[in-house]
């Protein structure tokens, strides 16, 4: 997730920008900039890679690679002081970016100046709309450095600058005509002596401190500086100045806001407050989930969904005419696949097959031309995932990719990539990169639903509008996560735990069971329900616990009878289901109840039950679910 930084006030603009970037390199980036006004002009100064890579680029000086490895190490915070000799300016705004829109380049990296580098803003989010708004300014003449979405924004304000003669009322102007999410920060110069910084949707932080004002995208950044900040809340403005800052709303009307006093230490703050990273990207699925089906939502003049958009997406024809959809991944994006499998022939009617990649590579596949050929990949560097892509494209198939990584190797072989817009996910165990996978996986068989003729516009649009209603029904189901806090705690000892379901639902136990064994080391598998009495069931004993999805009412007896089996041989039973109790009285010790949802699309509920479970059993058994004992992030090797 991109990282913004702001100061105005006495100090040399530069070294404190770094170091406040440096202090939100936990986000996840992969480019980093400047913008300091220097008395004359605005000076802007970006890189791609690390944010050593910046402070070379400023100072001229190379670091050798093993100081690059170590964090915080003494030359690396010499050098960021050094940055102050060679741009000097006590106001400015910096980023770190994580890409969504253009690869990680220079160019695309921020701040974006206008055509004459008067203006610079700095960006996090996604603007929605930038498509129709940068052919709208090219088709004037605007002259485009870069790829991303951001730098609509500052051609804009430059437009509505050059009408008003006023820089506020521009910016003001602006946010009015931008859709989507977005934190930013203005430096003009013509306004020397502020920064102009406005919020929706994208978290911002005002840093109050004496004789000298900060913005941030996160607390972390500000702690060395001050603890004392305003959170901007949804469409508010900060101007800055050196000794005081004023707050506004959208419509330009001064607010007045009690500031507060942040109490959490440097670790706590880095992951918002929560215990850990997994946590906190668990409670981030909302989030991750609009950020990721917004854009792609096309809605007809009513604001009724319709269709859906991808702007990568170059191959309609491929999906009219392919015969077959051919999934490979890993781990829990193999999991995904799975999911997909059923959506796929649910809502498209197509035929899918899924395989681990690392059984694919070694098979000797049957493809054919005409297959769709899917790889699934959180960090896109997979190496069993990369090398069935390879095998595929060899064989002349058309690759699509589902990725989370702009500029990734998968995403940058494959024919044509998905991004999940989920942020960098940094616990091992994946949460928010699942379920954004699951949700560009439902979206694309709406898509091919339509292309192919398969799915009506009344089922597209119920299953779009049912889509939207999703963030909000997992936001329900965290809020009431004591639940699953509280039979964590009764059951994380348990021998064996054995998850079970039917159709969409087995895919969803394969999850559980995989997040379960990851991060608390219980000893947890998934079964399709109906397999049981094909052998399972002789594990059970008292010391199992069988966890139930049921999402499907339509096979509500078939698992109830499972349940039931399993809890005469004196296992213990948890239910995840829409289904208030009636259907599973006296056959579960607790039933977990999800919103209501179509079975359909379901899996993006019933999986979030399993991640907060799994996360309080690791807790509970003394881990630590970020890194969990002999996993990597990404394997990068067979
Ligand atoms: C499980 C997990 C792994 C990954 C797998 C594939 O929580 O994170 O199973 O899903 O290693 O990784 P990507 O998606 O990066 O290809």
């Amino acid at each position: 997730m991109c990282g913004i930084v702001g100061y105005v006030g006495n100090k040399n603009a530069t070294p404190v920008l770094i170091k406040a970037l440096k202090k939100l390199e936990y986000r996840g980036y992969d480019s980093a900039g400047v913008a300091i006004y220097t008395g004359e002009e605005i000076l802007v100064q970006k890189a791609k890679g690390k944010l050593l890579n910046l402070a070379e680029k400023i100072t001229g000086e190379i670091i050798p690679d093993q100081v690059k490895k170590q964090d915080f190490s003494d030359t690396e915070m010499a050098l960021y002081d050094k940055t102050g000799d060679f741009i000097k300016g006590c106001m400015g705004i910096g980023h770190t970016r994580w890409a969504t829109h253009g690869e990680p380049s220079d160019l695309n990296s921020h701040p974006h100046t206008n055509m004459d580098g008067s203006i610079s803003i700095v960006h996090n989010g996604i603007i929605e709309n930038y498509a129709d708004l940068k052919a709208k300014l090219q088709a004037q003449g605007i002259v485009f450095k870069s790829q991303t979405d951001t730098e609509v924004v500052v051609h804009l304000l430059d437009q509505k600058y050059k009408a008003s003669g006023d820089i506020f009322k521009a910016v003001i102007e602006t946010l009015h005509v931008l859709e989507g999410s977005y934190a930013i920060g203005v430096i003009c110069k013509d306004y020397p002596d502020r920064i102009i910084a406005a919020r929706k949707e994208s978290p911002l932080v005002v840093g109050i401190g004496k004789g000298e004002n900060f913005i941030a995208s996160d607390v972390p950044a500000l702690l060395e500086h001050t603890r004392d900040v305003y959170y901007l809340g949804e469409r508010e403005l900060a101007v800055l100045y050196t000794d005081h800052v004023d707050l506004f709303n959208f419509d330009g009307e001064k607010i007045i806001k009690q500031p507060s006093h942040v109490e959490w230490d440097m670790d706590a703050a880095t992951k918002g407050g929560y215990e850990h990273f997994m946590i906190k990207e668990i409670h981030e699925q909302p989030k991750g989930l609009t950020d990721t089906m917004r854009p792609r939502i096309v809605k007809d003049a009513s604001g009724k969904p319709v269709d859906v958009y991808f702007e990568e997406n170059k191959m309609d024809e491929a999906w009219k005419k392919a015969s077959r959809v051919v999934i490979t991944a890993c781990g829990t994006a193999y999991h995904a696949g799975v999911v997909a499998k059923y959506a796929f022939e649910k809502i498209a009617r197509m035929k899918v097959d899924v395989d681990v990649a690392s059984e694919f590579r070694y098979r000797d596949p049957i493809l054919d031309p005409s297959d769709i050929f899917m790889v699934i990949s959180q960090s896109g560097e997979t190496a069993d995932t990369l090398s069935a892509l390879r095998l595929a494209k060899e064989q002349g198939l058309k690759v699509v990719a589902i990725t989370n990584c702009v500029g990734s190797t998968v995403s940058r072989e494959a024919d044509d990539v998905i991004y999940t817009l989920a942020g960098p996910e940094i616990a091992v165990a994946s949460t928010k990169a699942y379920t954004t996978q699951l949700l560009c996986l439902f979206l694309l068989a709406v898509k091919a639903g339509k292309l192919r003729g398969t799915l009506s516009d009344e089922e597209a649009t119920k299953l779009l509008c049912e889509l939207e209603s999703i963030p909000s029904k997992i936001q329900e189901i965290l809020d009431g996560k004591d639940v699953i806090q509280k039979f964590a705690s009764q059951q994380f000892n348990k021998d064996k735990i054995f998850y079970i379901g039917r159709q969409f639902d087995s895919a969803t136990s394969l999850e559980s069971a995989l997040k379960l064994k990851e991060v608390s080391y219980m000893h947890s598998e998934a079964f399709a329900a109906g397999e049981l009495k094909h052998g399972p069931i002789a594990l059970i004993d008292p010391a199992t616990l069988v966890v139930a999805i049921a999402s499907e009412p339509k096979l509500y007896d078939k698992i109830g009878s499972n349940m039931v089996e399993v809890k005469s041989r004196g296992a213990t039973v948890m239910v995840i289901t829409q289904d208030s109790g009636d259907a599973f009285e006296g056959k579960a010790d607790l039933v977990c109840k999800i919103p209501e949802c179509s079975s359909t699309l379901a899996s993006l509920l019933t999986v979030i039950p399993a991640q907060l479970f799994a996360y309080y059993c690791a807790i509970m058994r003394g881990y630590n679910p970020d890194k969990p004992r002999n996993l990597a992030k990404s394997v990068t090797v067979e």
